[in-house]
């Protein structure tokens, strides 16, 4: 693609009375990795649900692989190439085991058993997670389902990740390995995370949130 694969335009969003975001604009291109910083409650993951259409913007426009996109259908496609890892892994993991978890979305993007299997077995040993696959997701350590989740995402092979807080409660070895496949993975990358050490391993540049815009 020429254009940003990303663009939001002055888009201005509120849950309630105040402004969370404030005449936003953004663009991100194919193969960039940018980070996303800014305090609590700035609206770094409301931007991300924006993005994949969870949330609709009051003004302004989302345009998503050059489509400008507005109605619940417009981002069916947006959903199915690029994966959101939720901030809270609650949010993301709803099947009794890991492997199903995991296998979940490459079977529902119409993958056979036996091809979601090997990308189960293929994701697991990235992101270090061989002989998890048959605990019960709902008991695992904090650190394990952001793994998990991770997980989920990448079995899917989206053509772009936004990640809301990737590496929070992960120890130093699952941290490396992480920031190591992301950056051999070549792919567009929004990454929000308050681990500045992380965010300058994995990322080309990093925007600022601040009082609804990017400053
Ligand atoms: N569903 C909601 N209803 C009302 N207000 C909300 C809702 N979700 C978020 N907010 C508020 O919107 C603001 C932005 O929230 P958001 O979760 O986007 O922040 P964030 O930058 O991701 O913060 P953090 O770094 O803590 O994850 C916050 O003040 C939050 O309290
Ligand atoms: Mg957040």
């Amino acid at each position: 693609m020429n254009g940003p694969i990303i663009r939001l335009t002055n888009v201005v969003f509120s849950y309630g009375r105040r402004p969370v975001l404030e005449d936003l604009s953004l663009e991100i291109y194919e193969g960039e990795r940018v980070g996303l910083y800014g305090p609590n409650g700035s609206g770094k993951t409301t931007l991300l649900y924006i993005i994949m259409g969870l949330l609709k913007p009051q003004k302004g426009t989302v345009e998503i692989f050059g489509k400008i996109r507005e109605k619940e259908k417009d981002f069916l496609d947006v959903r199915q190439k690029i994966g959101l890892l939720f901030q809270d892994p609650d949010s993301q993991l709803f099947c009794p085991t890991v492997r199903e978890d995991i296998a979940f979305g490459p079977l529902n993007l119409g993958k056979t058993r036996d091809e979601a299997k090997k990308i189960v077995k293929k994701t697991c040993e990235i992101l270090g997670l061989n002989g998890l696959e048959d605990r019960i997701t709902s008991s695992l350590s904090g650190g394990e389902k952001r793994l998990v989740s991770l997980a989920t995402i990448l079995a899917m092979e989206p053509v772009c990740f936004l990640l809301d807080e990737p590496s929070s409660g992960l120890d130093e070895e699952s941290t490396d390995r992480l920031a190591k496949y992301l950056n051999s993975s070549k792919k567009t990358c929004l990454i929000v995370s308050h681990d500045r050490n992380f965010m300058e391993r994995c990322t080309e540049r990093i925007l600022f949130l601040k009082n609804g815009r990017i400053v």
